[in-house]
């Protein structure tokens, strides 16, 4: 390694204590695809002397062969290593680059800066001191630059540095970055920086990168490095409260028991006194382990194990916590959320929301409005679109332990994960959490919907036939409900004509609408079968997010999805309500089949061929079901 401290040669252990003994500064990095970010994290590694030296050897040749840069090795190939990384899927989210100088360690978050990246920002923002926010002298503040600065001062990143980078490009201009600078101050006074530091610097020379430059004389402050090396940093977190989020429960024998995790915030010791929530069961610390060392303290960001003196019940998803200041516990929400997928925001989704330790489904019961960033006005939303920042409220099935955002930057953060496709759809943080979940208690009635269910001697179920428009879910539907009601059970039937005549009259066929369409049949149906009846829903249900929650919430055993499968030209051909001639001719819009998808079941317990089958030997098939199922156990 090219690095030239003479006591690495000379003692090797003063060495590493000096290391050690270094302030360590987390630093992210954020700015448009041709900021110039790349190089200026080069030039940080370069410059500081911290590049292995056959890397060098090999910018060197790549330089002269590219030809970009003339005689300078482009520096941006030291990181845009990363590039060809990623398209072999080796990187996942976020970089990191190690570098020291003689005053502090660094760890720099590298993260790809277009557009579509907002993601790995927030990802990789979270535990940052300070973020350097990239802007092109040419061009100015950005709608970019806005947006990155609002996500890094919505995570809480306390202190911003502006390098107005390609300086050399405006002549090293004054007045250019004085102007450049008076914008970023204007806009980012609303946000909650402690502190805002521009500097001129050109990334390609290496003006203001790592030492001082005399090309503009007019400027009087650090290098981007020196102001690195000598910011205040605001570790708050050690002094926060002490917040263990348990990631799992060791227990190789009987005789001990751990909950490990990673410290997130405070610092703990033997013997100190702690509380479990959401249990809120006290208990003393007995030991803290750290591999196999046991440790008399323990602090943030490490990953230990600790046993308790007494035997109380703690799983995945639990926070240990000091008991002075111990976490809140709810259900819902209020939250600001970023959107990050392509794929926009349904309020009313399952989504699966995950913390520090523990994933739960949940879904956004409201979105009270959209955060414009360009001057920070709330406007009415109904969805959020990739990279739109909205406050919104969640609703999770289960309650967790949580801090507000404001006061634990690990505590009170989630991200929001796509059922069906797994990807991470959004970030967000926690503003303070919903009274209404603790006011609202549930009933608990005398007669149960198990009583209701033997009094009308069968199985409650919901029997979800979904196809498309035309398929035939109705008349299969309304056989079945006969043939039941004749053997005397207690059944009724939801249809999507009839319901969007009434409840759901409100709704039309955007996305979100039937999103919605979906969610209120499936608490109407949930209703009916704890009243004990068999339902029969028969709706499109396009999506396969809905008719999956729609089976969550239903419970196991009661909900049986029925494909009723005709193939669109069939459908079409048939065309029972001359929808599809409509649809074709352009009068209906979002019409399923033709200009709005339909996702199939992969899994359906009953799978009904239409062309094959005639809707009568379709009924007898699911009541054959149903029976060999043990939902009419009482034929009556
Ligand atoms: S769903 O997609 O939200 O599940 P739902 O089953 O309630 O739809 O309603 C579908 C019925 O509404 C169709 O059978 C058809 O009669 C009528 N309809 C009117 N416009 C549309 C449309 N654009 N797409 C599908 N169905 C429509």
């Amino acid at each position: 390694m090219a690095h030239h401290d003479p006591l690495i040669a000379q003692d090797i252990k003063a060495y590493l204590e000096v290391q050690e003994r270094k302030s360590f500064l987390r630093v992210f990095t954020c700015g448009s695809v041709d900021d110039g970010k790349s190089t200026l994290i080069g030039r940080l590694l370069y410059d500081s002397k911290l590049i292995y030296e056959d890397q060098m050897a090999a910018i060197e040749r790549d330089s002269k062969a590219s030809g970009t840069t003339g005689e300078k090795p482009d520096l941006a190939l030291l990181v845009d290593g990363l590039a060809a990384e990623r398209e072999q899927g080796i990187t996942i989210d976020v970089a990191y680059r190690f570098f020291s100088t003689d005053k502090r360690k660094f760890i720099i978050a590298d993260t790809p800066g277009h557009v579509q990246y907002t993601r790995n920002m927030a990802t990789g923002a979270s535990t940052a001191d300070v973020a350097i926010l990239l802007i092109d002298a040419r061009y100015g503040v950005m709608e970019q630059t806005r947006r990155h600065a609002f996500i890094a001062s919505l995570l809480g990143i306390p202190q911003v540095v502006v390098a107005v980078n390609k300086m050399d490009l405006v002549g090293f201009d004054q007045s250019k970055f004085n102007e450049i600078d008076v914008a970023f101050r204007d806009f980012a006074k609303n946000l909650n920086f402690t502190d805002i530091m521009t500097i001129p610097v050109s990334a390609l020379d290496g003006d203001n990168v790592t030492t001082k430059s005399d090309v503009a004389p007019w400027y009087k402050g650090p290098s981007l490095l020196e102001f690195l090396e000598e910011v205040e940093v605001d570790r708050q977190s050690l002094e926060t409260p002490f917040r263990l989020p348990v990631q799992w429960v060791n227990r190789p024998n009987l005789d001990f028991r751990g909950f490990s995790g990673t410290i997130a915030s405070g610092t703990i010791s033997k013997g100190d006194e702690i509380m479990a929530m959401p249990s809120g069961k006290r208990s003393r610390v007995k030991d803290i382990v750290l591999y196999k060392e046991s440790l008399d303290h323990a602090r943030m960001d490490q990953a230990v194990t600790i046993t308790l003196e007494d035997e109380i019940d703690i799983s995945r998803g639990d926070m240990i916590c000091t008991p002075d200041h111990p976490n809140e516990v709810a259900d819902q929400f209020q939250a600001h959320l970023i959107w990050m997928d392509d794929t926009r925001l349904f309020p009313g989704r399952q989504y699966i929301i995950r913390t520090a330790n523990m994933s739960v489904a949940g879904s956004v019961t409201a979105l009270k409005h959209r955060i414009d960033v360009a001057d920070f006005s709330e406007a009415a939303a109904k969805t959020l679109e990739l990279n739109e920042i909205g406050v919104v409220t969640l609703s999770l099935t289960k309650p967790i332990p949580f801090d507000s955002y404001l006061n634990n930057r690990t505590t009170g953060a989630f991200v929001v994960v796509d059922r069906m496709s797994n990807r991470t759809v959004g970030a967000g943080t926690i503003d303070f959490a919903l009274r209404r979940s603790k006011n609202i208690v549930r009933q608990d009635f005398t007669v149960d919907h198990t009583a209701r269910a033997e009094q009308k001697g069968q199985k409650p179920a919901t029997l979800w036939f979904t196809g498309l428009s035309g398929s035939g879910k109705s008349t299969i539907a309304n056989h079945v409900d006969q043939i039941l009601f004749e053997r005397g059970h207690h059944t009724y039937t939801l249809d999507g004509d009839n319901i969007r005549h009434g409840l759901n009259r409100d709704l039309g066929f955007t996305k979100e609408d039937r999103v919605e369409n979906i969610r209120r049949i499936g608490e109407v149906s949930r209703l009916m079968n704890n009243a004990g009846l068999i339902v029969m829903c028969s709706f499109i249900s396009p999506y396969r997010a809905e008719r999956q929650m729609v089976r969550s919430k239903a419970g196991d055993g009661v909900f049986v999805e029925v494909f009723v499968d005709t193939p669109l030209s069939v459908a079409e051909e048939r065309d029972v309500k001359g929808l599809y001639k409509r649809a074709r001719s352009g009068e209906i819009k979002n019409f399923t089949g033709i200009d709005s998808e339909y996702q199939p079941p992969r899994n359906p317990e009953i799978h009904i061929k239409t062309v094959e089958t005639s809707a009568e030997a379709a009924a007898a098939q699911i009541v054959d079901y149903l029976e060999a199922k043990g939902f009419l156990t009482i034929d009556l």
